[in-house]
C-alpha cells in the first residue's frame, strides 16, 4: 500500500469510529481534550467483547500448562489510587519519565528520544557540497524522506542543489547528541537552528490531593499500570485463596499517563486501559514460563481475528529494558501509520524478583513465599535440614504480558477496516470477527406494514435475550444493510412477503453479501452456530 493510502485508512477509520459512534473525542463539545476519547455506543460494546474474551483466556479458562494441566490463576479489581509509597517503591516516582524538549520558536513539544538529527548535505549546480545545518525530524519509518523533504526546503532558499539523502543509521537520536551539538539542531518544524530546548526529564504520572488538605503529605497518584495492584496483593492472595507458585493474577483496568505526546487516535492517550498478569514462579522456572506465555499471548492476538502477517514478536535490546525488566519481548502489529513497519501491542517481561523485593524493603513487610511442595521434594531428595530451610523460602520470580485493551479496540478495528468500490450503499466496511462484533445481527422487515414489523419485532425480543441484536424498521434495505456492514455487524435477517406465506427468512452474509433462506423456527440455532465458529 502506498504511503498516501496508509495515512488516508487510518484517517477515514477515525472518521467512520465518529460517524457510527465507536470513539468520540472527550468533552469535544469544550473543544476536547488531547488524549482522552470517549468510547460510544458501539465502542464500549467492541471494548467489552476483548475484555471479556481476554477475561476468559486467563482467569476463566486459564490455558493448559507445559505439565498438561490448566495454569492456577485469578482476577483482581485493585483501587487506582494507592498509598503514594506504592510509587516509590515501584520506581515510578524516581524514574517514570520521558525525555522532554521544547522548541522556543514553535512552542511545539516533542519526545526528545522522538527525534533523530544527522547534518544536511546539499550539492550545489558548480559541483560543490556545502552543510545546510544539523536538522531534527521525527523518527520512525518516514525519518529518511522527512529530513529529505526538510534539507530542500532549506537548500531552494539559498540557491537550490541536490539533496545527498543520509543513510537511515547516520541519524542519531537526538537524546545521544552531547549538549553543545544539541544547540545547533533545527527543531522540526523551526526555521532557525538553536531553539530546541535541552532534554527534561518529565515525570509521566498524574498527581491528585487525597482529603481536604492539599499539601504535599496528601499527594497521590493516579495509577500509570494495574501491574502494581497485583504486587500489593501478593500476600493477600497467597493467604486466602488455595493458588500455589506457580499461579497468576490478572487484572483488567484504567491507568493513566501524562504522555508527552499522545498521538495516532487511540494509540497512545492519556487515559487508557490495560490487561495485565502478573505470573509469579520460582526463579528456576521464569525462563520456561516466559517462553510459555509469549507463545499463549500470541495466540491470543490471532484468536481475534489478527491475521498473521501483522503480527511479530521483537526482543528488547539490552538498552531499552525497562528499570525492572531482565528480558522483555514486544508483540507488534503493523498499524496503518507504522506500515511498513510495526508498533508495539504488548510487552511480555521478565521482572524477575524486582517487584514484592521493592515493596518488601519500602514497606517492611515479609512477601516471600514458602514453598511447601519444595520443602518435601528436597525432604525426599534427602537434602540437609539447612539447605531446605535455605532454599524453601524464596522471593518469587515474576513474568508478566501486559497489554493496552483500548490498543487492542484499535487493532482489531484496523484489522477490520475494508474498502470495496463495487459494494453497494457504502464502500466501507469491517469485518469485525462475529464474536467480536458490537451487534450480532440486525433484524429487518422489508417494508414497515403488511404484517412485516410485528413478526421481525417477535423475533427480536427472542433473539435479543441470546446475543446484540438490531431491529431497524426505517429506510430502505440497501442502506439498512450499508449501516450493519460499515458497523462490521455480521447477519442481518430481513422478513419480506415470501416469510409471511411460507415462515422463512433471508439471512445476509456481511463479507460475502450472500443470501440464503432459513425457515424463522430454525433461525436462532443459525445464527448460534455461526457466532461461534472459531
Ligand atoms: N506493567 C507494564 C506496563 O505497563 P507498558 O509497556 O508501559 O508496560 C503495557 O504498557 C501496554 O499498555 C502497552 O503494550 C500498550 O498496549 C498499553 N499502553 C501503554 N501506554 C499506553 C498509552 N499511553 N495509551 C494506550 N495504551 C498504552
Amino acid at each position: 500500500m502506498s504511503e498516501q493510502a496508509q495515512i488516508n485508512v487510518m484517517e477515514q477509520l477515525v472518521s467512520l469510529c465518529k460517524r457510527r459512534g465507536f470513539v468520540y473525542p472527550a468533552s469535544e463539545i469544550y473543544g476536547g481534550l488531547n488524549g482522552f476519547w470517549d468510547y460510544g455506543p458501539l465502542g464500549v460494546l467492541l471494548k467489552n467483547n476483548i475484555r471479556d474474551s481476554w477475561w476468559r483466556s486467563m482467569v476463566e479458562v486459564p490455558p493448559i500448562g507445559p505439565d498438561g494441566h490448566p495454569v492456577d490463576m485469578v482476577g483482581l479489581d485493585s483501587a487506582i489510587i494507592q498509598n503514594p509509597k506504592t510509587w516509590v517503591a515501584s520506581g515510578h516516582v524516581g524514574g517514570f519519565s520521558d525525555p522532554m524538549v521544547d522548541d522556543r520558536e514553535t512552542k511545539q513539544r516533542y519526545r526528545a528520544d522522538h527525534l533523530v538529527c544527522a547534518i544536511a548535505k546539499v550539492k550545489r549546480k558548480n559541483g560543490d557540497v556545502q552543510e545546510l545545518g544539523f536538522l531534527a525530524v521525527l523518527d520512525g519509518d518516514r525519518a529518511v524522506n522527512d529530513f529529505v523533504k526538510r534539507a530542500d526546503k532549506l537548500a531552494r532558499k539559498t540557491g537550490g542543489g541536490e539533496i545527498q539523502p543520509p543513510e537511515r543509521s547516520e541519524l542519531t537520536l537526538f537524546t545521544k547528541l552531547d549538549p553543545e551539538r544539541q544547540k545547533q539542531v533545527w527543531g522540526p518544524e523551526a526555521t532557525q537552528a538553536g531553539t530546541l530546548t535541552e532534554p527534561r526529564a518529565f515525570n509521566l504520572m498524574f498527581q491528585t490531593y487525597v482529603g481536604a488538605i492539599q499539601d504535599e503529605t496528601s499527594k497521590a497518584y493516579l495509577r500509570p499500570e494495574t501491574a502494581q495492584g497485583q504486587f500489593l496483593n501478593f500476600k493477600n492472595i497467597v493467604d486466602t485463596t488455595r493458588v500455589k507458585i506457580p499461579f497468576g493474577v490478572a487484572q483488567i483496568g484504567k491507568s493513566f499517563r501524562n504522555e508527552v505526546t499522545p498521538r495516532n487516535f487511540i494509540f497512545r492517550s492519556r487515559e487508557f486501559e490495560q490487561m495485565e498478569m502478573e505470573w509469579f514462579c520460582h526463579p528456576d522456572e521464569a525462563r520456561k514460563w516466559y517462553d510459555f506465555w509469549k507463545e499463549e499471548r500470541m495466540k491470543w492476538w490471532k484468536s481475534l481475528g489478527v491475521r498473521d502477517e501483522n503480527l511479530r514478536f521483537r526482543d528488547h535490546d539490552a538498552d531499552e529494558l525497562s528499570h525492572y525488566s531482565k528480558m522483555t519481548v514486544d508483540i507488534e502489529y503493523k498499524y496503518p501509520f507504522t506500515a511498513p513497519d510495526f508498533g508495539e501491542l504488548e510487552g511480555i517481561a521478565h521482572r524477575g524478583c524486582y517487584d514484592l523485593t521493592q515493596h518488601q524493603t519500602h514497606s517492611g513487610q515479609k512477601l516471600d513465599y514458602f514453598d511447601q511442595e519444595l520443602q518435601l521434594k528436597l525432604k525426599e531428595q534427602g537434602a540437609s535440614a539447612d539447605e531446605i530451610k535455605q532454599k524453601s523460602r524464596y522471593i518469587p520470580n515474576v513474568i508478566e504480558p501486559a497489554s493496552g485493551l483500548t490498543r487492542a479496540v484499535l487493532v482489531v478495528l484496523c484489522e477490520a477496516y475494508r474498502r470495496d468500490p463495487n459494494r453497494q450503499g457504502s464502500v466501507e466496511y469491517l469485518s469485525i470477527k462475529p464474536q467480536f462484533a458490537p451487534i450480532k445481527c440486525g433484524i429487518f422487515p422489508l417494508v414497515n406494514k403488511e404484517g412485516m414489523p410485528e413478526v421481525s419485532e417477535k423475533l427480536y425480543l427472542d433473539l435479543r435475550k441470546h446475543f446484540t441484536c438490531e431491529h431497524d424498521v426505517k429506510q430502505s434495505i440497501g442502506k439498512r444493510y450499508a449501516r450493519m456492514d460499515e458497523i462490521g455487524t455480521p447477519f442481518c435477517v430481513t422478513i419480506d412477503g415470501e416469510t409471511m406465506k411460507d415462515q422463512t427468512l433471508t439471512v445476509r452474509e456481511r463479507d460475502a453479501m450472500t443470501q440464503e433462506r432459513v425457515s424463522l423456527d430454525k433461525i436462532k440455532g443459525y445464527l448460534l452456530e455461526r457466532l461461534s465458529a472459531e
